[in-house]
């Protein structure tokens, strides 16, 4: 498929979006936002592909945020009657049960910030500046931000960001723990793919499993995500992979998956 906004390309078993709207900064319009629900849709469906990376066109920004612009324009009652942004959540993130990392580049500010934060983990490169500017605007996160920032850093750098406005640095949000890899700009995409390409070789339903498990850490109580955690792995056992896998160990050869 082609798009107006993205580029989608894919690499051997990646699939690499690009938002793709470098003079407005990558930011996110109604267009975007669509066929993002397409692009992961499509690569979610394609057996061949077993992870995704989503980054912005040009070294400035992964996105700028939200479409300003557009947003100025839109009558306030449309906002609920569309449920704004809320296909981010449902249709981007919930219904997409392969990984996918967030290659951010430059500014992640806004709802760029915020779709950094849907992916499953970010990287960034040494220029990448993360922010919730939303205050400044009037308003306050519409994607997640004050929810999934929260989660990632805490109380105290969640408030700082989301009430002063202020960006914080790659290295700050390495140590806050919202990034889990900075690498120079020059080597952001190669550190990417090879994070990709690991993840699309490793057997696809633990794969599955490992990311559904470490998500109900911030759904549900310690308890019941141990439970579910226990069932997850129970189930896995029942998988011809698990059996290929353990059978590769003990034979010490590389285990060939079925995603069975
Ligand atoms: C629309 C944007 C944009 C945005 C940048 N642009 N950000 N257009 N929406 N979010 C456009 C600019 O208008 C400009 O186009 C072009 O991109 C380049 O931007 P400049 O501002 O000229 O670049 P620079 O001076 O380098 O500053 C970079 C920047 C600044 C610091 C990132 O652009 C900025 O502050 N942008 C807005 C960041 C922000 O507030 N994001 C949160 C959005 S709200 P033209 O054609 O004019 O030259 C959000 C969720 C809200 O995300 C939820 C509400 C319900």
């Amino acid at each position: 498929a082609t798009y107006e906004t993205l580029l989608v390309e894919t690499k051997g078993a990646v699939t690499v979006i690009t938002l793709n709207r470098p003079k407005a900064l990558n930011a996110l319009n109604s267009t975007v936002m669509a066929e993002m629900v397409a692009a992961m849709a499509a690569f979610e469906a394609d057996a061949s592909q077993g992870c995704a990376i989503v980054t912005g066109s040009g070294e400035k920004a992964f996105a700028a945020g939200a479409d300003i612009k557009e947003m100025a324009e839109m009558p306030s009652a449309q906002f609920f009657a569309q449920d704004f942004f809320a296909d981010w959540t449902s249709k981007v993130v919930k219904a997409t049960r392969k990984p996918w990392i967030a290659a951010v580049n430059g500014f992640a500010l806004g709802g760029g910030c915020e779709v950094a934060m849907m992916a499953d983990f970010i990287i960034a490169s040494e220029t990448a500046r993360f922010g919730q500017p939303e205050v400044t605007l009037g308003v306050l996160p519409g994607m997640g931000g004050s929810q999934r920032l929260t989660r990632a850093v805490g109380k105290a750098k969640a408030m700082d960001l989301c009430l002063t406005g202020r960006m914080m640095g790659a290295e700050e949000a390495e140590r806050a723990g919202l990034v889990a890899r900075v690498v120079p700009a020059a080597a952001l995409m190669d550190e990417a793919m090879k994070a990709a390409e690991k993840i699309a070789s490793l057997p696809p339903l633990a794969i599955k499993a490992n990311k559904e498990a470490v998500n109900l850490a911030f759904e549900t109580t310690l308890d019941t995500g141990l439970v579910m955690e226990r069932r997850l792995f129970q189930v896995l056992t029942a998988t011809r992979d698990k059996e290929e896998g353990m059978a590769a160990f003990v034979e010490k050869r590389a285990g060939v998956w079925k995603g069975e």
